[in-house]
């Protein structure tokens, strides 16, 4: 008997935690649940562990979490939390921004939402859609438990049809943990903060009984006319199912019949299609139908590709006038988590007279993205494979390409998407790079319509003056993009004068960081660490430096803004900023940010 249940009970939670991320939520029914919840702070994980049991992980509480909510656990003799009687956080956010006494804390954080919610249809399906929470969440609804997700920066979801209420009062809590891991992606350690909680959307999401669950709609490789992708349905119904995309604008419609995984392989011709560029981002309303659903989104089209040294857009050489930025608004000191945070990122980015960004080192959240491909700000986005990964940790892999095919499933729709990044700055190894190939061929099974690339190591050769690009993940790679920091951490900004890159692949360069710190409104002369002329100097010799490199395509110097590291401890100077930024943490413009917005106004005349 016991065998049995054990089953049963293993399929019941492999069901529950195996859902497919819902494509372009924003475009189909949803309810928002943004706005306070309730939560508790559980540093000794109270509300999930049986407290008998030391270490913790010897006897998880079965049923999971005891800090289900009040209103379901009447029947116990005794309770000693009280959702009603706590504070609130504003969901989406981090808590270290929003609570000084969070500022530093890493651990669990319960959260509770109650919501009524009444079904439009009474056939349809309902989800609960998750923009992302970091690191580790586990999620019940009415005191049952949805599942368990591990990452920080990728959307989830889980069905809750058959679990909402019939009165419509419904209770959803969520744990979330932050606690850096050694096994974990990222890391234990990482030069940004470890902003905890729900940070992005969550909503409710309502589709018919067979709906539309993933699409790919893209010019097939190599083409500037011919979509190529896919449209899989979701639902009991799903084989030899009518699919159709329509793109009113062009006057194109085409028809297609599912196969019996429910899956419709999609190819069209388009007639004369204005393509996406940085100059003019094109978006076409694409509506896709089938199975009873109708989803509808903005979509652009458009071609990149390699051709040796040569990067091209559409078929025209383009060089990369980019920064890099992580996700975090200065100014609050905390995630991104509003339209307004995502616009005031790239409005600077706009006045930097940049056409491409790099979201480091994790994904952006979605309305980024979309926000990029309005803009007309090509994006390479990174999956948060940083620095010393346990390379040979089976389940850290998992981890690793199940964040990436997350990341590539949430925004292969989005043309200002050209580069995928696999990794950032990771020690060479044979398992590293086993560890990097492996997560290539994943990328380029979901998406052979971008580039590849991450950034690589460099060495320095016995003979002083010479850097050489060396790296044996470099031959799985479109773009060859590396971290250099001459000028910082390597020598003064003169030393740059004097320096031989040496990089023998014939594939674009589009150098992924370099840079040197300033706080903002220190000024002194350029050779006064930490002033802004120091940093200026550090730019202006870079610029010239990486600009003698023949395959030079592009770069994102390290970066717009200044950001929270604990690992930046100088007082009076960091206190716990890398400085960095080319701007300040008050938003205020350092010198280096006209040394470089005058190099790109160069360089964009050059490619005119
Ligand atoms: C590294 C790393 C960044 C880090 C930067 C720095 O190259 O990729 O994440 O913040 O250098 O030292 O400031």
């Amino acid at each position: 008997m016991k065998k049995i249940i054990v089953f049963f009970c293993v399929l019941f939670s492999v069901q529950m935690q195996a859902q497919t991320v819902i494509t372009n939520i924003y475009g189909r029914k949803n309810f928002t649940l943004n706005g306070k919840w309730n939560y508790i702070v559980d540093p000794y994980e109270t509300g999930y562990y049986d407290y008998r049991y030391i270490p913790y992980d010897q006897n998880p509480n079965p049923k999971g979490g005891f800090f289900l909510d009040e209103h379901l656990s009447k029947k116990r003799q005794f309770i000693e939390y009280d959702f009603d009687k706590e504070p609130t956080l504003r969901v989406p956010g981090d808590w270290n921004s929003q609570k000084e006494k969070l500022f530093y804390y890493e651990g669990s954080v319960w959260y509770r939402r109650l919501f009524t919610y009444k079904k439009d249809k009474s056939d349809d399906r309902v989800f609960v859609h998750f923009g992302a929470a970091n690191y580790e969440s586990d999620v019940y609804l009415n005191g049952k438990k949805l599942g368990k997700h591990i990452g920080g920066f990728t959307p989830f979801n889980y069905e809750i049809t058959s679990l909402l209420k019939n009165d419509g009062k419904n209770s959803l809590v969520v744990k979330v943990d932050n606690t850096r891991k050694r096994e974990a992606i990222p890391t234990v350690n990482t030069d940004w903060k470890n902003f905890g909680g729900i940070t992005r959307d969550v909503e409710v999401v309502e589709v018919p009984k067979v709906f539309v669950n993933d699409y790919f709609i893209q010019l097939k490789k190599g083409s500037k006319d011919e979509l190529s992708g896919y449209i899989k349905l979701n639902g009991k119904l799903v084989k030899n199912q009518k699919v159709k995309v329509e793109i009113p604008e062009l006057k194109s419609m085409a028809e297609f019949t599912t196969d019996d995984k429910g899956i419709a392989h999609v190819s069209m011709r388009l007639k004369e299609v204005e393509l996406w560029s940085p100059e003019s981002p094109k978006l076409y309303l694409v509506n896709i139908s089938g199975g009873g659903d109708y989803v509808t989104e903005e979509i652009g089209f458009r071609t990149i590709e390699t051709r040796g040294h040569d990067l091209l857009l559409n078929g025209k050489s383009i060089f990369l006038r980019g920064i890099s930025i992580h996700e975090e608004n200065p100014l609050r000191g905390g995630r991104n988590y509003s339209a307004e945070d995502d616009k005031m990122v790239l409005d600077w980015v706009k006045k930097l007279d940049c056409n491409y960004v790099r979201l480091a080192h994790y994904p952006h959240n979605e309305k980024m993205v979309r926000l990029a491909d309005k803009m007309g700000i090509l994006v390479w986005e990174e999956n948060p494979v940083y620095w010393t990964i346990l390379w040979d940790n089976p389940s850290t892999f998992n981890n690793a390409k199940t964040q990436l095919t997350d990341l590539i499933t949430r925004d292969k729709n989005r043309a200002c998407v050209i580069i995928w990044s696999m990794a950032n700055e990771t020690p060479v190894s044979d398992a590293r790079t086993s560890f990097l190939k492996r997560l290539v061929a994943q990328a380029r099974s979901m998406d052979d319509t971008r580039l590849i690339s991450a950034a690589l190591e460099t060495h320095r050769d016995n003979i002083p003056n010479d850097r050489v690009v060396e790296d044996p993940f470099a031959e799985y790679v479109d773009l060859i993009s590396f971290n250099e920091y001459v000028g910082w951490y390597d020598g003064d900004a003169q030393k740059c004068d004097d320096i031989n890159w040496i990089i023998k692949y014939n594939k674009p360069v589009v150098v992924s960081e370099f840079g040197a710190s300033a706080l903002q409104g220190l000024h002194n002369d350029s050779l006064t660490l930490w002033s802004e002329e120091y940093q200026a100097e550090v730019y202006k010799h870079n610029l010239s430096m990486l600009k003698k490199i023949p395959q030079f395509r592009g770069v994102t110097p390290w970066i717009l803004s200044d950001f929270h590291s604990p690992r930046r401890l100088l007082p009076g100077i960091q206190d716990g900023w890398n400085r960095k930024g080319l701007i300040g943490e008050n938003g205020t413009k350092k010198k280096a940010f006209y040394v470089l917005r005058n190099f790109y106004e160069q360089i964009e005349k050059e490619y005119k």
